[in-house]
């Protein structure tokens, strides 16, 4: 009789496998172990059954302990914090609506992002407006309904102050700043510059206006930053700008926005060290930026700003991943192996950015090898990961990709494919649709047909086929 631990191993073929540099060979390979049945507690493949691959899932759960857990890290070093909800981030409306039940603002940087939050029932003083264009109608909205306006340039703080004179009101405003910690690459595009001046050209410009006044400070360092001391030196030169603005004795800063740029846990290319590694906790940034703050608030006299952070990525990444199925595998040219996936990068562009760690639902038995995952789209760029070790795949074994949460939902595209539905995981163990798969209807619903060329179809001159709803 075999040993137990022997027994369950299962056979593998002999195989021969050429040798790659710098690889273990395959005796030395472990198997590839990493696999992901369930999401919450229900298991994946019984979600694919009901409602399709691909799909993506968000888990409730995950979602609200993210933005709980973060905001109580701020909380242990300021007492008065505000999560602003990057909608850019993921709009799907049931996410929003999660978020701003833990109490999170919305963080808006456009329009139809204001109009949005309003639907779900934000009000207007608890939406903060970033973004560089607000044409006036919007503009008009946010100022009568009491919105936290962020402004990005010179013409929109004398829009700003045009509607301001013609409703014979004062509209309080913040300033978008902008300039170099010497930790990142400085975004210099949005706001006002602290180090060329204009930063403060615009606070005197506020001073100067019987209809502005200035009540708040804001700026985001970029995003996915990985030295938490940049946050520190974001705090260190908000505070001295504040500090400076406020000496005229009439200008009082109540809020003091450090905007996003948390990481989450994934694996950004050009990082070779594992997220667990190379991604700090958040507690080490809501140290830094506490601290920071403190040091700089302290003898001010009067009540203490609101900090506001507008974290996206790091809130919702995790909470949302994204399953795939393969439909064929085949050996490239060059001997790699590789699998099609019905999933592609018009589901997840931000595989430009990541290598998405990816695991499979069931476990498989075989060497793993490296494999070249791609989509289903008829063009080279979709590539899903360029390589992953993988046991050898066969048409119908599930992958899921995750974290995927962040800045897929919203610059996912109609390309060749159409886009699946998204599901949430709900706390309480149920699964329901909150985005549904799209058909060929969503398609074609904003396409108009021009009468003279809906009479004839071509030169066989077919009756049109009536599209399914
Ligand atoms: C003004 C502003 N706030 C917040 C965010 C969210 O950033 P992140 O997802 O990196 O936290 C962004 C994203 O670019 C932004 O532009």
């Amino acid at each position: 009789m075999l040993h137990p631990t022997i027994a369950n191993i299962s056979w593998e073929p002999p195989m021969i496998q050429p040798h790659q540099l710098g690889a273990i060979n395959k005796f030395g390979h472990r198997r590839h172990d990493a696999t992901r049945a369930e999401i919450d507690g229900i298991p994946i493949d019984d979600l694919v059954a009901l409602y399709g691959s691909p799909l993506f899932i968000t888990s409730e759960q995950r979602l609200r302990q993210n933005v709980r857990r973060i905001r109580q890290a701020f909380e242990r070093h300021h007492p008065f914090v505000v999560h602003g909800w990057s909608y850019k981030t993921n709009t799907v409306s049931a996410i929003c609506r999660i978020l701003h039940q833990e109490g999170s603002w919305a963080e808006v940087v456009s329009g139809s992002e204001y109009d949005k939050a309003r639907l779900l029932g934000v009000p207007g003083d608890h939406i903060l407006f970033n973004g560089p264009y607000k044409p006036r109608p919007i503009l008009e909205r946010a100022i009568a309904e009491g919105a936290h306006i962020h402004v990005d340039h010179l013409d929109e703080l004398m829009l700003i102050e045009a509607i301001a004179k013609e409703q014979n009101r004062v509209v309080p405003i913040a300033l978008r700043l902008n300039f170099n910690t010497g930790y990142t690459e400085p975004w210099s595009r949005f706001g006002f510059n602290l180090e060329n001046g204009q930063g403060h050209e615009a606070a005197v410009r506020v001073r100067c206006s019987p209809h502005l006044t200035l009540n708040g400070l804001h700026s985001h360092l970029g995003t996915f930053i990985l030295d938490p001391r940049a946050y520190g030196e974001q705090v260190r030169l908000m505070a001295d700008f504040m500090r400076d603005v406020e000496s005229d004795g009439t200008t009082r800063i109540q809020f003091f926005d450090i905007g996003g740029g948390l990481p989450s846990q994934n694996a950004l290319q050009g990082i070779y060290a594992p997220p667990e590694q190379a991604v700090p906790s958040i507690a080490e940034y809501a140290e830094v930026v506490g601290s920071t703050l403190a040091k700089a608030l302290s003898g001010r006299p009067g009540p203490l700003p609101t900090l506001i952070f507008e974290s996206g990525r790091a809130v919702v990444d995790d909470a949302q991943s994204l399953v795939a199925t393969v439909v064929g595998t085949k050996r490239l040219a060059d001997g790699r192996r590789a699998a099609i996936l019905d999933a592609g990068i018009n589901l997840m562009l931000t595989s430009l950015w990541y290598h998405h760690p990816v695991k499979l639902v069931r476990p498989k038995s075989g060497t793993p090898e490296e494999t070249v995952l791609y989509g289903p789209l008829c063009m080279n760029i979709d590539v899903m990961r360029q390589t992953v070790s993988l046991p050898p795949l066969t048409v119908g074994d599930r992958l899921v990709f995750a974290p995927v949460g962040a800045y897929n939902n919203t610059q996912w595209l109609q390309f060749i494919e159409l886009r699946p539905a998204i599901i949430l995981v709900s706390e309480s163990g149920g699964h329901e649709v909150i985005r549904q798969a799209e058909t060929l209807a969503t398609l074609c619903e904003l396409e108009r047909m021009p009468v003279h060329l809906s009479r004839n179809t071509g030169p066989w001159n077919a009756q049109p086929q009536p599209i399914e709803v």
